[in-house]
């Protein structure tokens, strides 16, 4: 219902701050939990240009549950959970992963136990198409067997879908969706808030626009001999606001009480894979600016090739993915030239 009261936490990230923005401008009251570990206390500013509401932010970590048991008193009434608190770069996942499983998924179990304390029994979970490994059959459905995880961040994602499952089919009052995100891009079409990576960016687009502005001298291409059509690999990006717009789906879904089970699985995806050299062309001929590149060896534990069936979401959801790539990736270049402008 409209002026419900939400929960995000990592609200103030990425995939996060979009979402604030599309469930304020459907009329949810929104209260951010977010411990600032990677994003910036500026991006409120961007949430309150963009909705005209400076949503409620609580400078917090979900690890601590003391705290967090105090949120959950002085923010009554919250109707549902999106819980984006995550960390989330592979590579770092290798090098510490023992904080990885302690911030995944230790911020997951304090939310679950004090969700029935405080009377929430709804909650959106940020998954990964991660979770299926390279699918035997493309484009991947829900139906997917689960492959083992290829790092120790990949693992706290299934690790976090199973305490769900398991805590739902206990017969807890608990309900979730659960959204498994393929590779989110771009940036708000207003270009007031973006993907803030810090140091040298691990993710293609944000390489990419950080290469187009200067900031670094090429992009690597990791691989031109993989099994598709021009060797490089395939993924399905999928515009953040599409992305975004599909938690609020969820939400209302919940709220509304329109599920059927207690818990369901979404791919948000847009059916379509492109692949590393594909992207490139796609964003020089829609920005108009010369990407320099070269192709360099596989990057360890990369998927060869993965994008979406999104029918699952498209049919039962009524969620579609509708920006298409060049807007997309416009928005990630204006978004890239607005944070160069305001730090010079
Ligand atoms: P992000 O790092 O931009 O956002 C995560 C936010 O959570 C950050 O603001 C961070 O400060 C906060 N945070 C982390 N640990 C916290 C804690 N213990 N307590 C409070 N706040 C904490 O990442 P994102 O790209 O917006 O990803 C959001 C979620 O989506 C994550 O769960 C991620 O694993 C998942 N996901 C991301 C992608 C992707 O490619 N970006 C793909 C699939 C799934
Ligand atoms: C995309 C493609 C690279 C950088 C990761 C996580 C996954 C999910 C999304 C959260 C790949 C190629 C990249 C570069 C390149 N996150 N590439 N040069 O690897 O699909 O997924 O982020 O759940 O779990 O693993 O995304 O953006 O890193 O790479 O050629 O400098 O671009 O090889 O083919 P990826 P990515």
């Amino acid at each position: 219902m409209e002026g419900d009261k939400i929960l995000v936490t990592g609200g103030m990230g990425y995939i996060g701050s979009h979402t604030v923005v599309e469930l304020q401008q459907a009329g949810y009251k929104v209260v951010i939990v977010d411990n600032l570990s990677n994003s910036s206390i500026e991006t409120i500013g961007g949430i309150e240009r963009i909705t005209g509401i400076r949503p409620y932010f609580e400078n917090l970590d979900c690890l601590d549950y003391v705290g967090m048991d105090r949120f959950f008193s002085k923010y009554e009434n919250i109707k549902a959970i999106i819980h984006f608190a995550a960390s989330k770069a592979v590579g770092e996942s290798v090098q510490n992963p023992v904080a990885y499983y302690r911030n995944n998924v230790n911020g997951l179990i304090n939310i679950l136990e004090l969700m029935p304390v405080h009377g929430v029994q709804n909650i959106v979970f940020s998954s990964s198409c991660t979770v299926y490994g390279q699918p035997d059959v493309l484009p991947v459905d829900e139906t997917a067997p689960i492959k083992p995880a290829t790092s120790p961040y990949g693992n706290t994602k299934q690790i976090c879908e199973e305490i769900i499952r398991d805590l739902i089919f206990s017969g807890s009052a608990m309900k979730s969706i659960i959204l498994r995100y393929f590779n989110p891009i771009g940036a708000h079409p207003s270009a007031e808030i973006g993907e803030l990576p810090i140091g040298v960016p691990n993710n293609l687009v944000p390489f990419i626009t950080q290469t187009a502005i200067g900031l670094r001298e090429k992009l690597s291409v990791y691989g031109d001999d993989y099994n598709t059509p021009d060797g490089s690999c395939i993924r399905d990006y999928i515009n953040v606001v599409d992305l975004a717009k599909a938690h609020v789906i969820a939400v209302k879904r919940m709220l509304d009480e329109q599920q059927p089970e207690p818990l369901e699985y979404f791919n948000i995806g847009t059916g379509k894979g492109l692949s590393v050299l594909e992207l490139i062309a796609i964003f020089e001929q829609a920005t108009g600016v010369k990407l320099p590149y070269e192709i360099v060896g596989r990057r360890p534990g990369d998927i060869e090739q993965v994008w979406a069936n999104p029918q699952k979401a498209n049919t039962i959801l009524g969620w579609k993915a509708e920006t298409s790539i060049e807007d997309t990736l416009r928005s990630a270049w204006a978004w890239e030239q607005n944070i160069r402008r305001e730090k010079n």
